[in-house]
């Protein structure tokens, strides 16, 4: 579908090893109906050619500030002036601290300081050059400037490490620019959360054994964040409460670590009251360890069995329900693996829920730790299927529903 037709997209590439990405990246957002021009750092060009990015743009590749050729063609204020949107990706932690002092030593820094146009800047690095303060600094001044930071996501990096730092991955980005668009267009419609609050529950919890060890399961915390990500970009603000994950939180968000179940409940209920809505999204252990023993707990030589006692925890999003004061519009979710419309509904009215997200966690590539998911919404009176899409797209209808709603 042409969802950016004409849009005009400045791709800055700095040079980090996900640059090779950006020749899908520059595909995809063509095949959508933008039309991208390219500009490349000197060390871009180590890890992409030019003349691939110029094959995929079907136009020249800028690449310095004293090209005559260049900017006979466009010079680099022209082409500041000529995008609806600069999307810097990668953007690698020198880019960003040279864009966050002002600098103009290379076309694309130049580029920046000289448009007047939105600039998003999607981060990739090593995660302990990400985690480093200077470039947490950085990031945060960037944000506060009204820069979009988009990702950076988690997982294995090209060095071997594993953590946050990895580019988003090009339909990533190209639903974000989606997302810009369609918010930024439509204004001021586009905020109709405007002036409400969204509380949501995101990620696993874990429930402690001993000092060591925990029950918990394989929630990533994606399905909630990108909740989180929709509720802001349609104005409201969000307070999300989640449990251990390894993705960033978005930035905009005021957002409370927990790691159990009982301090989520703790964290949740202190804030429902003052919030419109309520989305549990997070997958709450449904019971703990009665005990948790004070010391590692240690193999028994005579027996091949050991047992752990576990109680009930509190049902946070029934709890919540349950108020008689300042009680939000509660939105549950579903988690199943069979007869899902069944199990649903009966959440929703065991629950006192006013609506019912429900997703079937046994199909693969759906559900748990993945980027897409497949959701059926439950109301009271009347149902909406959304088929399988990738989060960010589901969070943005599951929102719009809600809104609907208030
Ligand atoms: O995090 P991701 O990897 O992106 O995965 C997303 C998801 C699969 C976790 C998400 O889409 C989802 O289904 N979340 C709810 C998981 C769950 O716990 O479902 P449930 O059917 O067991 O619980 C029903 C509802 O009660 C949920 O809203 C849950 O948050 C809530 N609950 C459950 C137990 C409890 N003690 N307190 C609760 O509030």
């Amino acid at each position: 579908m042409q969802t950016l037709a004409g849009k005009k997209i400045l791709l800055g590439i700095s040079g980090g090893i996900a640059a090779y990405k950006c020749a899908e990246l520059t595909r995809r957002l063509i095949e959508r109906g933008a039309e991208v021009r390219v500009v490349m750092t000197s060390a871009a060009k180590e890890f992409i050619t030019p003349l691939t990015m110029q094959a995929v743009s079907g136009h020249p590749v800028s690449e310095s500030l004293f090209d005559p050729a260049a900017e006979a063609s466009m010079g680099h204020i022209e082409l500041a002036k000529w995008a609806d949107l600069v999307l810097i990706a990668p953007a690698t932690a020198d880019l960003i601290a040279r864009i966050r002092a002002g600098m103009g030593n290379d076309l694309l820094s130049t580029l920046v300081l000289a448009t007047d146009s939105p600039v998003a800047v999607s981060p990739a690095m090593n995660q302990q050059m990400y985690q480093n303060a200077a470039t947490q600094e950085n990031i945060a001044a960037l944000d506060k400037r009204g820069l979009n930071i988009w990702g950076p996501g988690s997982g294995e990096q090209a060095c071997g490490d594993v953590g946050l730092g990895r580019m988003l991955e090009p339909m990533q980005l190209v639903e974000r620019c989606e997302l810009f668009f369609q918010t930024n267009e439509i204004q001021p419609k586009s905020q109709p959360l405007a002036g409400k609050s969204v509380l949501i529950s995101a990620g696993p919890t874990r429930e402690a054994i001993d000092p060591v060890r925990y029950i918990s399961n394989h929630s990533s915390g994606k399905m909630g964040y990108a909740l989180a990500e929709a509720a802001l970009e349609l104005g409201a603000e969000v307070t999300l409460v989640s449990g251990p994950v390894s993705i960033s939180a978005p930035t905009h968000a005021s957002t409370v670590q927990v790691e159990s179940a009982l301090q989520m409940h703790e964290a949740v209920m202190a804030n429902a009251p003052t919030h419109d809505v309520f989305i549990s999204c997070a997958a709450v252990a449904d019971y703990r360890p009665e005990i948790i023993a004070d010391q590692k707990i240690k193999k028994a030589d005579d027996s091949d069995q050991m047992s752990i006692t576990m109680v009930k925890n509190p049902d946070i999003v029934a709890s919540v329900a349950a108020l008689t004061k300042n009680r939000p519009f509660t939105v549950g979710f579903a988690a199943e693996t069979q007869d899902v419309e069944k199990y649903a509904r009966g959440k929703l009215i065991n629950k006192n829920l006013d609506m019912i997200c429900a997703n079937d966690v046994s199909i693969t590539g759906q559900g748990f730790n993945s980027n897409d998911n497949a959701i059926t919404v439950f109301e009271k009176q009347g149902e909406h299927s959304l088929p399988l899409a990738s989060k960010t797209q589901l969070a943005q209808s599951i929102m719009m529903l809600i809104e609907k709603s208030l």
